[in-house]
C-alpha cells in the first residue's frame, strides 16, 4: 500500500498540524485558566522537520493541509512555515485556523505566502461576553484582525462559534445576521467534551437550531465544495452559507478525512481517541524518509473508526488546544 486508506475505506488527504499549544486566550471549554503546562520549546517540531513531514505526506497523496494550535499566530515566522507548506508539491490547499486576536498584522503577509482560508474563532460580538467566554477582553482586536483580513483579499473567511447553552445560544440569529452582512460563511459547532474544560461546558444540540434558522432566513440544504463535516444550509442565491458541525448529536467520523500533528510532534488518528505515533522521535533519531512513510501508513492503518464522544464522555484527558483544534 502506498496510498493514505484506512480500514474503513476512507482516503486520508488532509493533515491539521498545531504549530504551538500556547495560547492568549482561555476559553471556558478549552484552556483551563492558570494552566501552565506547555510544551518545551526542545520538543517543538522545527520548520525544517513539519516541511519533511508534510513533503512525505504529500508523496501519499495528502492534499491539503490547516496550520491550527493553541493559537498559531503565537508561533514566531508562521507565515514562513506557511510559504514552505504552500510550495510543497501536491498540496493544493493551505488553511489557517485563528483565534485573530493577531491576525491584523498578519493578514497580508499569510496571503503573500500562499494561505488561501482562514477560519476565525469568534464566540460572540458583544465584550463583555468574549471577555467571559473566551477569558480576555478581546473583542476590538479579533474585529481588527477579520477586518485586516477581509481587507488583505481572504474570501471566503469562515467565522467558527461554539454554541454555548446560556452564554451565547440567544446570540445566534445575530451572529447569522452579522455574517450575512459581512460575507462570511457561519459555522456553528457543538462543545466537544475534551478534558475537564469540555466537560464542564454544556453542549447545544444544534439539531433545533438549525430548523430554527432554517425558517427564520429561509435557508436551503447547500454543499460546499472540499466542505469537510460541517452540514450547510444556504441562501437560495448561494451568497450565504451557515455550517453545522455536530459531533455529539450526529457524528461524521464515516467521512472523515484527516489526521492531527501536534506541536511535539505526535500523530493524532482521530480527535477522540488515544492512539497516537510519535513521529519526533523518529525524526531525531535519524529515520530515513523510507522509515517515515512506513510509520505513517501504519499509523492510518490503525485510525480508529469514530469518536465516542458520547458513549464514554469521559475518555478525554486532553483539551482541545492540545491536539489543535
Ligand atoms: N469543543 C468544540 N470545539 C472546541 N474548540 C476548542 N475546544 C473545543 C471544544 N471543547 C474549537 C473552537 C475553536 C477552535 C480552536 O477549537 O471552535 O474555534
Ligand atoms: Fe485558544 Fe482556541 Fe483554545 Fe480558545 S479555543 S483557548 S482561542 S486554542
Amino acid at each position: 500500500m502506498s496510498e493514505l486508506i484506512d480500514p474503513f475505506g476512507r482516503r486520508i488527504e488532509y493533515l491539521r498540524i498545531s504549530v504551538t499549544d500556547r495560547c492568549d486566550l482561555r476559553c471556558k471549554y478549552c484552556i483551563p485558566e492558570g494552566f501552565t503546562d506547555f510544551e518545551e520549546p526542545d520538543n517543538w517540531l522545527s520548520f525544517d522537520e513539519m516541511e519533511r513531514l508534510v513533503r512525505l505526506f504529500a508523496r501519499l497523496g495528502l492534499k491539503r493541509v490547516r496550520l491550527t494550535g493553541g493559537e498559531p499566530l503565537l508561533r514566531r515566522n508562521v507565515s514562513e512555515l506557511a510559504g514552505r507548506i504552500a510550495a510543497v508539491p501536491g498540496i493544493e490547499d493551505l488553511s489557517l485556523s485563528t483565534n485573530a486576536t493577531q491576525l491584523e498584522k498578519h493578514a497580508v503577509a499569510l496571503k503573500a505566502a500562499g494561505v488561501s482560508r482562514l477560519n476565525v474563532s469568534l464566540d460572540s460580538l458583544r465584550p463583555e461576553r468574549v471577555e467571559r467566554i473566551n477569558g480576555r477582553p478581546v473583542l476590538d482586536k479579533i474585529l481588527a484582525g477579520i477586518a485586516a483580513a477581509k481587507e488583505a483579499g481572504f474570501a471566503p473567511i469562515k467565522i467558527n462559534m461554539v454554541a454555548l447553552e446560556g452564554d451565547n445560544d440567544d446570540e445566534i440569529d445575530a451572529m447569522v445576521a452579522w455574517c450575512m452582512e459581512q460575507g462570511f460563511i457561519l459555522r456553528l459547532i457543538e462543545n466537544m467534551p475534551m478534558g475537564d474544560t469540555g466537560r464542564k461546558v454544556r453542549y447545544l444540540d444544534l439539531q433545533p437550531v438549525k430548523e430554527q434558522i432554517r425558517q427564520r432566513f429561509g435557508l436551503v440544504e447547500t454543499v460546499l465544495p472540499g466542505g469537510g463535516p460541517a452540514r450547510y444550509l444556504g441562501t437560495p442565491d448561494g451568497r450565504f452559507t451557515v455550517g453545522f458541525i455536530t459531533p455529539i448529536s450526529q457524528h461524521f467520523c464515516a467521512t472523515c478525512n484527516r489526521v492531527r500533528l501536534t506541536v511535539d510532534g505526535v500523530l493524532h488518528l482521530c480527535l477522540g481517541q488515544e492512539d497516537r505515533f510519535d513521529l519526533r522521535s523518529l525524526l531525531r533519531s535519524g529515520a530515513t524518509d523510507d522509515d517515515i512513510v512506513r510509520t505513517i501508513l501504519n499509523a492510518v492503518a490503525k485510525k480508529p473508526e469514530r469518536h465516542e464522544f458520547r458513549e464514554q464522555p469521559q475518555k478525554l484527558v486532553r483539551f482541545m488546544s492540545m491536539t489543535g483544534g
